[in-house]
């Protein structure tokens, strides 16, 4: 009976002097070695256990279920004691490590974007041809984008490319051709320049339109340049670009700052002119509008007409980069979707 109750005791006298323990505890490595002591496998419960032997059947069965009680109070006791040390060790260090979130994460090499790694051929291939690159900015001013190119204030081609405006009376641009004038300000002709670029407009998007979106203008100035030579470098441009040879045709097409102006046409490379879906059954593609440079626009770019001529041309970028990889939606180019991208 005395061992019986001297049991009892120890139990319970165990609990209490845990409780304290555990609240002067301060660190998660203390708290697991007072874990051990106590409810581990030669821990203070155990030995206390092992004094059992000598009792009665119903003197174990009773010590055994406060025993087991205790063991089941002091696990929340340890659990709940562990999540609050470790939360307070988060904050700690969270206070005093400073966390850079833009360092780069391992194994995840970056990549050009497909609309980069285009552009850039394209470059090469009019660099090969005598062309240089020439940039421009894509907040505008109305005499560039518009004013200059032959647009007059209410001409109604400016409905064609629907504009944002900033509070200021600045657009951003609507095509590359904004540059063709602020090219023809600062080089001194002859000269041939292709000018790659980010272009908005305000558009409802679906799989073919953009809110922005990329061209890439280009323009030669020269004596006598004639539609021949607009074809003949669309055509070289064209063959070496898809790798194979390129028929192309021109269809009449309306722009205030070309004229001529044309719509040129390539002949679908998929079904070689027999017809097919890309194609829409007409066995030519709409690739890029073009034209001899209007005697205006020269003028106000301070080059006389009277000399010199020129041809240009605005070709979509995302057009084309959807067209090489067979990519059936515009919207993928800006989502910024991973797995879109890896696959370039
Ligand atoms: N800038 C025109 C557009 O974006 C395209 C173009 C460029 C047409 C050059 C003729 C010559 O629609």
């Amino acid at each position: 009976m005395q061992n019986y109750q001297s049991i009892k005791e120890s139990l319970i006298n165990l609990e209490k002097e845990i409780q304290e323990k555990i609240s002067s505890i301060i660190d998660v490595e203390h708290l697991k070695e007072l874990y051990q002591d106590i409810l581990g496998k030669k821990g203070r419960i155990t030995e206390i256990l092992k004094q059992l032997k000598d009792l009665s059947p119903e003197e174990k069965k009773e010590i055994g279920i406060i025993a087991n009680q205790l063991k089941d109070q002091l696990t929340v006791l340890f659990k709940e004691k562990q999540v609050e040390l470790e939360k307070k060790e988060i904050q700690e260090s969270l206070q005093k490590e400073f966390f850079d979130i833009l360092r780069p994460i391992k194994n995840r090499v970056g990549r050009i974007h497909p609309l980069s790694q285009i552009q850039y051929e394209v470059e090469d291939i009019f660099i090969n041809m005598g062309f240089q690159i020439m940039e421009g900015p894509e907040v505008e001013l109305d005499e560039y984008n518009f004013g200059k190119l032959n647009f007059t204030d209410d001409h109604p081609a400016r409905d064609m490319q629907d504009t944002f405006w900033t509070e200021e009376g600045f657009l951003l641009r609507t095509h590359t051709s904004s540059v063709q004038v602020r090219a023809m300000e600062v080089l001194k002709p002859p000269f041939k320049i292709i000018v790659p670029g980010r272009v908005f407009r305000y558009e409802e998007t679906d799989a073919s339109h953009e809110n922005t979106f990329y061209q890439l203008e280009g323009m030669m100035v020269d004596k006598n340049v004639s539609t021949a030579n607009l074809i003949y470098i669309m055509k070289t441009f064209l063959s070496t670009f898809f790798e194979k040879d390129v028929t192309v045709r021109l269809r009449p097409g309306y722009f205030p700052f070309v004229e001529p102006g044309f719509e040129l046409d390539i002949q679908c490379l998929i079904c070689s002119g027999k017809g097919c879906q890309v194609c829409k059954y007409s066995g030519w593609v709409e690739l890029l509008p073009c034209g001899l440079i209007h005697p205006n626009v020269l003028k106000a770019g301070g080059i006389d007409p009277q000399i010199w001529t020129g041809f240009a041309f605005g070709m979509g970028l995302s057009r084309l980069v959807m067209m090489r990889h067979s990519i059936e939606d515009i919207r993928h180019f800006l989502s910024g979707n991973i797995r879109f991208l890896e696959q370039f």
